[in-house]
């Protein structure tokens, strides 16, 4: 047999494999290809004698008679590169590595409501099988940017600050910058009580495992959680898991918004995500760049990111929001917190600073930005903010005068005034995590405090 036919048989092999995977998704139909384990450095495994390609799963015989799910990350001189998608023990020389046909699929649908799932689409919360019968495959390509709905209507996230002068479009993608303990999963909590959406996926990806207990119980509450899925893939999990975690709570949201529904999906952290991809592709030799990033960590992030957003026909939506986590509290010098801004449609800064003095939420206002703001609010709205900022602004400048008794009242009436306002607007930024500020509320405010400097 030559090697065109070969390679055509092979591909018929595969078109064949596919369909009969699609026809029944959930279902593991095994190639007859059998491979043998041969290396296992770190959490990658080599495999001889079979071929599959990048994203296919492959079965490892484990010594216990256990079957051990792995996904296929690369391939070199004849060797396929597989990493674990779980726990990875009892794992002997010389396996069987059985290929399996197609992509998998995850579970999708409304029986997912009010759950949490691991990064396997498998239930965490101990309530009982899932009862979802259609499945989805984890990776899917993002909407055409040019038949994607423009964002011309504003979101209400029940949070003041963010509502009044950081407002979100419906089907933006914002990033959450912030320092480790500033208030990152309490302010995504009061989003997910608050927000005006019919479903909220949340992807707790790479945190504390006793986080997304408290993150389930006490932040999202009985409420919060019936029109809520968490999908968990702690600190501990494998890299690929965590990486999968992301997936499968983005194409969660996809499902949903596909059906016309309004969705806010919460990603605590990219940062993780972008770790775990780092990890994977270390592990399998690809030279670092950028402070030990490799190159295909920020490829990874927008093909993330750009899953969300809005649909071709303007009735689902994706409004999605990632928390960056930044090293030192300086996001300017983080290479994912710096990709992260560029493909994002906007972000909002969590303060030291602020969180010290007791300030919450700590967003900093001077640093973060909505780039869609103009878009979706009004012309009076936008220009009390616009003023807003510059009193708020002025007063920060001249802050360290001012607290030392160094400014001299009357000097500059621009500082006067903002020395008389700031306290309005400072106790206009704070909110209580238990009270939601709707949008017309908060842009009421706005325009308030606003005039309150002009009279
Ligand atoms: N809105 C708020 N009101 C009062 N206290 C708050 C608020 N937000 C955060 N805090 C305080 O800050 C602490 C840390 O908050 P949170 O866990 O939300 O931060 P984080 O940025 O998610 O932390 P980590 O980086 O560890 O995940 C809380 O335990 C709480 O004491
Ligand atoms: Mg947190």
């Amino acid at each position: 047999m030559n090697a065109e036919t070969h390679i055509a048989e092979r591909n018929a092999h595969w078109r064949d494999a596919l369909a009969a995977q699609s026809a029944n998704a959930a279902k593991v139909r095994p190639l007859q290809a059998e491979g043998k384990l041969r290396r296992v450095v770190g959490l990658t495994l080599e495999a001889v004698g079979c071929e599959a390609p990048v994203g296919a799963r492959c079965m490892v015989a484990g010594a216990d008679g256990a079957q051990l799910e792995t996904e296929v990350v690369g391939f070199s001189d004849g060797r396929l590169l597989l990493m674990p998608t779980g726990e990875m023990h009892g794992v002997l020389p010389n396996a069987r590595v059985t290929p399996c046909a197609g992509v998998s699929g995850v579970p999708v649908g409304d029986a997912l409501l009010g759950r949490v799932i691991g990064s396997d689409g498998a239930p965490l919360d101990g309530q009982g099988p899932l009862l979802a019968r259609e499945r989805v495959p984890l990776r899917r390509d993002p909407i055409n940017p040019m038949a994607r709905q423009p964002i011309d209507t504003p979101l209400d996230v029940g949070v003041r600050a963010i509502n009044s002068l950081l407002t979100v479009g419906r089907g933006q993608r914002i990033g959450l910058f912030a320092g480790s303990g500033v208030g990152k999963s309490t302010l995504l909590g009061m989003m997910t009580r608050f927000t005006d959406a019919d479903v909220v996926v949340v992807g707790l990806i790479g945190e504390r495992g006793r986080e997304v207990k408290e993150f389930v119980d006490h932040t999202l509450g009985v409420e919060g959680r019936r029109r809520a899925v968490v999908v968990a893939a702690p600190a501990d999990a494998p890299p690929l898991s965590r990486l999968r975690g992301a997936q499968l709570a983005t194409a969660v949201a996809e499902h949903f918004r596909d059906q016309g529904k309004r969705v806010l999906l919460l990603m605590d952290s990219l940062t993780r995500y972008a770790q775990a991809q780092r990890e994977i592709a270390l592990a399998i030799g690809e030279p670092p760049a950028t402070k030990g990033y490799p190159p295909s960590v920020f490829a990874m992030l927008p093909a993330l990111v750009e899953r969300a957003g809005n649909d071709k026909d303007g009735r689902g939506s994706i409004t999605a929001f990632y928390t960056v986590l930044t090293e030192g509290d300086d996001y300017r010098h983080d290479p994912i917190a710096d990709s992260a801004r560029a493909i994002l449609d906007g972000h909002i800064v969590l303060s030291r600073d602020l969180a010290e003095a007791g300030h919450y939420p700590a967003i900093d206002i001077e640093a973060s930005i909505s780039r869609v703001m103009p878009a979706v609010v009004s012309k009076d709205h936008m220009k009390a903010a616009q003023r807003f900022r510059q009193v708020y602004s002025a007063y920060r400048q001249q802050r360290d005068l001012i607290s030392v008794g160094a400014y001299q009242k009357g000097s500059d009436p621009r500082t006067d005034e903002a020395i008389a306002l700031y306290p309005h607007l400072s106790a206009f930024l704070q909110q209580e995590t238990d009270e939601p500020v709707s949008l017309e509320q908060a842009a009421e405010g706005l325009v308030d405090v606003a005039r309150s400097g002009a009279a």
